[in-house]
């Protein structure tokens, strides 16, 4: 919840912006950390939730790896600090150059998704005197129970190594003295908030890892992705991720076998909540049916709500709604400005009274907002603005 300080400091800036809450990031992610250290886990941060500059330097200083999916990720790790030996790098589409940027900074490991990615790494790593650290990561065949674009972990989605495959894999890992096998990789979908979901993802890694170490493959590392799902309907609500809970699942469930190490890859839950996005009012139209309110932001700031049909919680920010938050509410239809129907960020909104220039903001907006923004209909550059820039 935004107070009237900060609502005030808003003031004229112009709209719409990202309004980003670094200390409320930081008491996220001393949360997440303090979970995880009490089983020894080790946690890394997707850094396509959100790659802005602030937020990443927020997260390296916190000590956490990173999980990158393109080339352009990995060096943005690297240039932001990130300990190369906690890089990893995932991603269907890996490209030669971006393989071997991963090469180069001897990263972590290469969480490989294909047959024929593995080949490609052992013979890169081969010509260019490297050893590529690599986890198969295996499609289990778990139904995440979440929005069917963001399902990852089914026999139908393109991600990972069917299980068919990974005799062929191991008879490559043999083939190349430049590929050290080191674990195994699993992400089955986000916004998971069914925690027996993991539980499911527990069951089917402990079947894999049996599977590997019954053909003499112990292997070091248990990564089992991220997807921690929030809870968009109340972001005020404490604790709006179930850190210890989560963590706990994995404790109980996942067998370890020796001293195995278990990896996380955390995006969403530890930069969703930090974030909204500030937008004004241009206009309210009065229609017979329904009053529309048309705002500066729209799809191509925030592109969930038009892509997924995302519910993200809308408030209304102006002093006089804050006042009035429990006296009269009207219905709205709250669409941004660009040339699509979809451009919708929610139907049926009840909210107080608005007038043309009030501030509205789209909350939870922290992870996958600006990173999926866009330019089309040639909007302005997102902006932002922090709350230590505000907070007297
Ligand atoms: N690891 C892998 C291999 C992934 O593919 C992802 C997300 C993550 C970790 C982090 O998942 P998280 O903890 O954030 O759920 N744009 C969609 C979400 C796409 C997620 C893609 N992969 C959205 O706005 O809901």
């Amino acid at each position: 919840m935004f107070n009237k300080a900060t609502i005030a400091a808003f003031g004229q800036r112009e709209t719409p912006f990202f309004y980003y809450d670094l200390t409320l990031l930081q008491a996220t992610l001393d949360r997440a950390l303090a979970a995880a250290e009490n089983y020894g886990f080790h946690v890394h941060y997707a850094l396509k939730a959100n790659f802005n500059e602030r937020i990443l330097q927020c997260i390296q200083k916190a000590g956490l790896g990173a999980d990158c999916v393109s080339g352009n990720e990995v060096l943005k790790a690297v240039q932001t600090g990130f300990d190369v030996k906690k890089i990893v790098f995932a991603g269907v589409g890996k490209s030669d150059k971006e393989i071997l940027i991963g090469l180069e900074h001897d990263i972590f490991c290469f969480n490989v998704e294909s047959v024929q990615e593995l080949e490609v790494i052992g013979k890169l790593a081969k010509e260019h005197g490297k050893v590529a650290k690599i986890a198969l990561r295996i499609n289990p065949n778990v139904d995440a129970q979440t929005h069917q674009y963001i399902t990852t972990g089914l026999d139908e989605n393109k991600f990972g190594i069917k299980t068919w495959e990974l005799a062929d894999c191991l008879e490559i890992i043999k083939k190349y003295d430049s590929l050290e096998f080191i674990g195994l990789h699993f992400h089955v979908g986000s916004q998971i908030v069914d925690l027996n979901v993991f539980k499911s993802l527990c069951v089917k890694v402990n079947e894999f890892n049996n599977w590997f170490d019954e053909r003499g493959y112990r292997l070091k590392v248990l990564n089992v992705g991220g997807g921690l799902g929030v809870n968009y309907v109340d972001p005020d609500k404490e604790p709006i991720v179930d850190f210890a809970g989560y963590f706990e699942i994995f404790n109980q469930f996942l067998e370890r076998k020796g001293n195995q190490e278990v990896h996380f890859e955390l995006g969403r839950a530890l930069v969703s909540q930090c974030g909204s996005l500030v937008s004004r009012v241009l206009y309210v139209k009065r229609g017979l049916k329904k009053h529309f309110l048309v705002l500066d932001a729209g799809m191509t700031e925030l592109m969930r709500p038009a892509l997924y049909q995302a519910y993200h919680k809308i408030e209304h920010l102006s002093t006089n709604a804050v006042k009035d938050a429990e006296g009269i509410k009207v219905t709205y239809d709250v669409v941004g400005p660009i040339c699509e129907s979809t451009d919708c960020f929610g139907k049926e909104v009840e909210l107080p009274e608005v007038n043309r220039g009030d501030l509205i903001a789209i909350r939870t907006a922290g992870a996958y907002g600006e990173v999926m923004a866009s330019r089309y209909n040639l909007r302005n550059e997102i902006r932002y603005v922090y709350d230590d820039e505000i907070t007297p």
